[in-house]
């Protein structure tokens, strides 16, 4: 019988990074999954896939939709479905190999099958072809991760009504999509089968889009969309979905009151959130219950259970890929006697439409709450030269800073690649800065960078290009 120090059940960003930092601490580790890829979600239909087709589709409208021609390139583009998902599925087989790679590299054993606990310090993994193996190890990390939430009402086919994995590999172009759900599936998917061409129509039953970000960028970033197509129902609430051969009739309901309407579709993606995986892993073998969605708790990864953590999307918090990632760092740094530790206050989300929407720390309506005096300093896009010159001149970005010791709070931004600029703001949250260190940094001219700049400029009033 094997003996481990850990035993890793789940292969995502949270297991998969458990499972290395692990093995560069020197711990004797397995890493057990059942999907028959390493990489979980995120790699194989999640962030992945979903940034593969975002990617591709933004350079089909590009071309398609008259910006290139702008630009001075005359181009009639024609659509290879087939190609985009094909080049797609490369890209992530050549991830998930990636990540076996660093289970090789980092001497971690990779057990295929499904894992259960049974009792303290074992886990039983049940092949493919049903054989089963024990692992005995001195601690198990649960990073299962998370599926979609199911809609009452609504039954997912995977045909014509879909869930994310589905509207991943759509076999055609839809002319209609009906969206439940304006978060961040929602718009992104929605967006990809927008650009190829789909009419896309968001369902959404509260009466705002992405729920938790700064209210000033989520409006902003809903009249840039409606601007681009999207058409939106909101405070709308799903009472039912049927499926024919050749579409969908999905019927909604204003959730104030008032007379259902009756919409048709070719096709219908329900994203309306996604619930913890703690299904079939034997928790009741060592007596832990998750709560009624599935969370299975945990107190610096701890679930309670000694020798048994949990980590991810399975356990409270965001779920996010980067988050799962700097858990597992903690977790396996705490199993290892170090001081594992993480920042729950300063995890970046962002989602990769176009433009880009990137926020981390404090929202105004969290830090008005909290009864916590700010200042604001806000740049619109359509003042940074960079942004101009490339014709990507919709949206701004906003820094909030404390009132009396001007300590960065927060930064909320829809435009050009904020995704990629919003680090800028993390490194200079973790090391306690202020909006006037971001002022006074030299950033390079022209980029888009400037704008959180000259955003942190205009905390003490000083922005000086707009
Ligand atoms: P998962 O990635 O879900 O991995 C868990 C793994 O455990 C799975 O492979 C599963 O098969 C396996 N497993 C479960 N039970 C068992 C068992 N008993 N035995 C063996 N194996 C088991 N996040 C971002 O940060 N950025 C993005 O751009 C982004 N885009 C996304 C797009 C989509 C369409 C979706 C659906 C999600 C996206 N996410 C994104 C979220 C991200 O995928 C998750 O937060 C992340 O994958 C969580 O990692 P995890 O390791 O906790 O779980
Ligand atoms: P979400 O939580 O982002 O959005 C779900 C939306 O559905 C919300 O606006 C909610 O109000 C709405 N909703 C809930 N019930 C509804 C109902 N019955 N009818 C109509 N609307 C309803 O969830 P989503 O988009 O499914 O994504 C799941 C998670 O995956 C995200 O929370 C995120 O953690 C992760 N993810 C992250 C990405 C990124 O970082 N770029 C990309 C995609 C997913």
């Amino acid at each position: 019988m094997a003996q481990y120090d850990v035993v890793i059940i789940g292969g995502g960003p949270g297991g998969y990074n458990a499972a290395t930092r692990a093995g560069q601490l020197g711990l004797k580790t397995a890493i057990v999954e059942g999907r028959g890829k390493l990489g979980g979600t995120c790699l194989n239909v999640g962030c992945m896939p979903s940034k593969a087709l975002l990617h591709a589709s933004e350079y089909y409208e590009a071309a398609a939709g008259g910006e290139f021609a702008k630009l001075g390139i005359e181009v009639k583009p024609k659509l290879n479905l087939a190609q985009m998902m094909a080049q797609k599925a490369e890209s992530v087989e050549a991830l998930t190999k990636g990540v076996e790679f660093l289970m090789k590299k980092n001497k971690v054993d990779y057990v295929k099958g499904w894992g259960r606990i049974d009792g303290v310090g074992k886990v039983v993994v049940k092949a493919e072809d049903g054989s089963e193996t024990v692992l005995e190890t001195k601690n198990i990390v649960i990073a299962t991760g998370s599926e979609p939430t199911p809609l009452p009402g609504v039954t997912i086919d995977n045909k014509r009504i879909v869930d994310s994995t589905g509207a991943l590999s759509l076999p055609e172009v839809p002319k209609s999509l009906i969206v439940v759900g304006a978060g961040v599936i929602g718009l992104e998917l929605g967006s990809v089968w927008k650009r190829l061409g789909a009419e896309v129509t968001v369902v959404e039953y509260l009466d705002r889009i992405i729920p938790g970000t700064d209210a000033e960028v989520a409006t902003a970033f809903q009249k840039i969309l409606t601007k681009q197509g999207f058409k939106f129902a909101l405070g709308a609430k799903v009472t039912g979905a049927e499926a024919t051969a050749k579409g969908v009739k999905l019927t909604h309901e204003p959730v104030a009151g008032g007379a259902a309407t009756t919409v048709e579709a070719d096709y219908v993606l329900v994203a309306i959130g996604r619930r913890p995986f703690s299904q079939g892993l034997g928790l009741e073998s060592v007596g832990i219950t998750p709560d009624k969605r599935g969370v299975i708790a945990n107190d610096h990864y701890k679930t309670g259970v000694d020798g048994i953590w949990v980590i991810g999307d399975v356990t409270s918090g965001p779920m996010l890929a980067h988050k799962a990632e700097d858990e597992a760092v903690a977790c396996i740094e705490l199993i290892a006697g170090k001081a594992g530790h993480m920042n729950y206050d300063i995890i970046p989300g962002v989602i990769y439409t176009k433009p880009e929407v990137a926020t981390v720390g404090k929202t105004e309506e969290d830090l008005k709450a909290a009864g916590i005096a700010y200042k604001v300093g806000k740049f619109p896009f359509l003042a940074n030269s960079r942004a101009k010159i490339n014709h990507e001149t919709d949206g701004f970005v906003k820094v909030l800073a404390d009132a009396k010791t001007d300590r960065i709070l927060g930064a909320h931004a829809v435009g050009p690649n904020v995704g990629d600029m919003i680090a800028e703001i993390c490194v200079a949250m973790e090391f306690g800065g202020s909006s006037e260190d971001v002022a006074r940094t030299c950033h390079p001219h022209p980029t888009r960078s400037e704008a959180f700049r000259q955003a942190s400029m205009g905390v003490e009033g000083w922005t000086m290009q707009a």
